[in-house]
């Protein structure tokens, strides 16, 4: 038996379905493609301008490390247009670059003091007119970053709220008064909240004798989103790259946008001995009850998708996407991200559901890939499993042994399941988390704050490893970020000749996906739901023949028998479509062998 979230069942509630894979390719056949989005354009968009992001593979690049062309040892603009027939023949639709704009880069780019130019050490906005240029020739769509939260300490608009209490851009930010401040000292801050990179979020301000709050750095001062002249600020900001064609936008720390008004405490987190769990700062780990998705986030979301959707340019035709970075608690608040009908809000808010379990636990998998096909409302996963914020996933999922092989498994997770699917720049070569090994070597501040608990991002940041050279074909001149040792074999020159790379692997299960019609379009469900060393699943869309999809999560060889999971009667041949070394061409879904992590997919003749 196996539970059946499947598009067609979607209609009948969120109920479970448990039925025998005979049933379940029976009922796919009645089963219809999602429907696509009301859309009312000018420019009289094609299905497929509409629709490219429901099945995109979304290439984030972090522009410090992709590829410098100046010599300066950061990546820049021109090193990304360089590159981009490397993308287009990876088969990306889409790249996410993580913010260009003019900042003083203590959070590297995230502190933003000018949101209409590029940084002068990435380029201009002619280059970045290039880059969207030569990327719209490729059918590649140029994603910014969107940064709301909060702004640089050097923007003028901080400049100026900082500059005296009655300034018009004081309620720009959020101030408040200490408690217990006297003529001579500033007395405390506001409340016990904390930055998450670590320590008080609130930083006294001498000049105007109150404090500000900032949700990370204290050089990143938090916006007041209760003021409506942010909002149309932000509306405006977002004009402005609409109108130079970019595909969408990434919404950064978008759950952090409000705060409680009441400024009450947050709840200390306790073991179960009732202690107080310490960060990695040194501090008492809080709850986030009170600056974390508070109410007010989904209207702003609404706002900033009216604002895109209202964009019609012959130009520039189709969906303008709006991804969130919700890293939120579980599905149910995921689900709200996607807003209504009437009123919708990210296209693709970040699963991070399925991405961040951070264990090869079948059963935990196949729950949230459930949970994704039958709890969002029939609306678009965005799965991904690492970022320029966290390990690569031979950190988070490796056992040292196996790394490749379980990279190799969870690509398979990421781009044969349905939906979007988020790809870490270098992930696709295999490229390994590689943190500093001496304090003094860090370069990301909340390394250093947090050293050595918490090393920072560095680690997951490191040059793009172009070929084996001691740059790695990043820089000519000196790498901010050191090239990792493992450049030797991992890089992109030796691998795109190899046809049993990790690269080679990334191109094959992509390429399924743009042309299988079942991967293109399929539903997800999960096959063989009491196997716990084997995810198996079925791509199945209408009109086309299934695909099945297994994946070893083990380190021992596994064999499985989906047509008993299923109960067989529709199971019929298999057409091998794509396999791991280790696995064995079977005849039928009756005997699939799989090696150590190995992978196996297969279409239903
Ligand atoms: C999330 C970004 O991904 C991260 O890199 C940044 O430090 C914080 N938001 C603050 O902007």
């Amino acid at each position: 038996m196996m539970c059946l979230a499947a598009e067609g069942m979607r209609r009948l509630g969120r109920a479970f379905v448990c039925m025998t894979l005979a049933a379940a390719l029976a009922a796919g056949a009645q089963t219809a493609p999602a429907k696509a989005k009301a859309e009312t354009k000018s420019a009289s968009p094609s299905a497929s301008e509409l629709n490219w992001w429901k099945n995109a593979v979304i290439y984030e690049v972090y522009p410090r490390s992709f590829q410098d062309t100046n010599g300066d040892g950061v990546g820049d603009l021109n090193g990304i247009t360089r590159r981009l027939d490397y993308l287009k023949q990876l088969g990306v639709d889409a790249i996410w670059l993580t913010p260009v704009y003019p900042s003083p880069q203590v959070d590297f780019g995230y502190d933003i003091s000018d949101y209409r130019n590029i940084d002068p050490q990435y380029g201009t906005l002619a280059d970045f007119n290039r880059l969207v240029a030569e990327a719209n020739k490729r059918h590649i769509r140029v994603i910014m970053d969107m940064v709301m939260n909060h702004t640089s300490d050097q923007h003028p608009w901080f400049l100026a709220s900082r500059s005296s209490r009655d300034n018009p851009y004081r309620n720009w930010y959020v101030w408040h008064d200490g408690k217990g401040e006297t003529a001579t000292s500033k007395g405390e801050p506001p409340n016990n909240w904390q930055s998450l990179f670590g320590h008080s979020a609130w930083q006294w301000d001498p000049r105007t004798r109150q404090y500000y709050y900032h949700k990370f750095y204290i050089q990143q001062p938090d916006l007041n989103w209760r003021n409506p002249a942010v909002l149309q600020a932000f509306k405006d900001i977002l004009d402005f790259w609409l109108q130079r064609g970019v595909g969408g936008f990434r919404f950064d720390a978008i759950t952090a946008l409000f705060e409680d008004p009441s400024l009450a405490d947050e709840g200390v987190v306790r073991d179960k001995n009732g202690k107080p769990v310490i960060n990695a700062y040194g501090d008492p780990k809080l709850d986030g009850s009170k600056t974390d998705n508070q109410p007010g986030v989904n209207a702003v979301v609404a706002e900033m998708r009216a604002t895109a959707d209202q964009f019609a340019s012959t130009r520039f035709p189709g969906t303008r996407v709006l991804i969130g970075e919700t890293y939120l608690p579980n599905i149910a608040e995921l689900r709200k991200m996607y807003g209504t009908p009437a009123k919708p809000e990210f296209e693709l808010p970040m699963d991070t559901q399925v991405g961040f379990i951070d264990k090869l636990d079948v059963a935990a998998f196949r729950a949230r890939l459930t949970d994704a096909e039958s709890r969002l409302g029939g609306n678009v996963p965005l799965l991904l499993f690492d970022n320029h914020d966290n390990p690569r996933i031979d950190m988070r999922y490796g056992d040292g042994v196996h790394n490749a092989g379980i990279e190799r498994a969870l690509a398979a997770v990421l781009l044969a399941s349905r939906g979007a699917a988020l790809v870490y720049y270098g992930d696709e070569i295999g490229m390994k988390t590689t943190p500093p090994r001496r304090k003094q070597d860090v370069k990301d501040p909340i390394g250093i704050t947090g050293w050595p608990k918490e090393k920072g991002r560095d680690g997951e940041r490191t040059p793009m490893q172009w070929n084996a050279s001691a740059n790695a074909g990043f820089t000519t001149g000196k790498p901010w970020l050191p090239v990792p040792p493992s450049v030797a074999t991992i890089n992109v020159q030796a691998e795109q000749d190899n046809p049993n790379s990790m690269l080679a692997w990334y191109k094959s299960l992509i390429r399924l996906r743009k042309t299988v019609p079942a991967f293109e379009r399929g539903s997800d469900i999960m096959l063989d739901t009491e196997n716990t060393k084997v995810l198996s699943w079925m791509r199945q869309a209408s009109g086309a023949p299934p695909a099945i999809v297994s994946v070893n999560f083990t380190a021992e060889p596994q064999t499985v028998n989906l047509a008993a999971a299923g109960a067989g009667a529709g199971l019929k041949k298999l057409k091998t479509l794509l396999k791991t070394p280790g696995a064995v061409d079977p005849t039928a879904s009756d005997r699939i062998v799989l090696g150590p992590y190995g992978v196996y997919i297969g279409q239903v003749q």
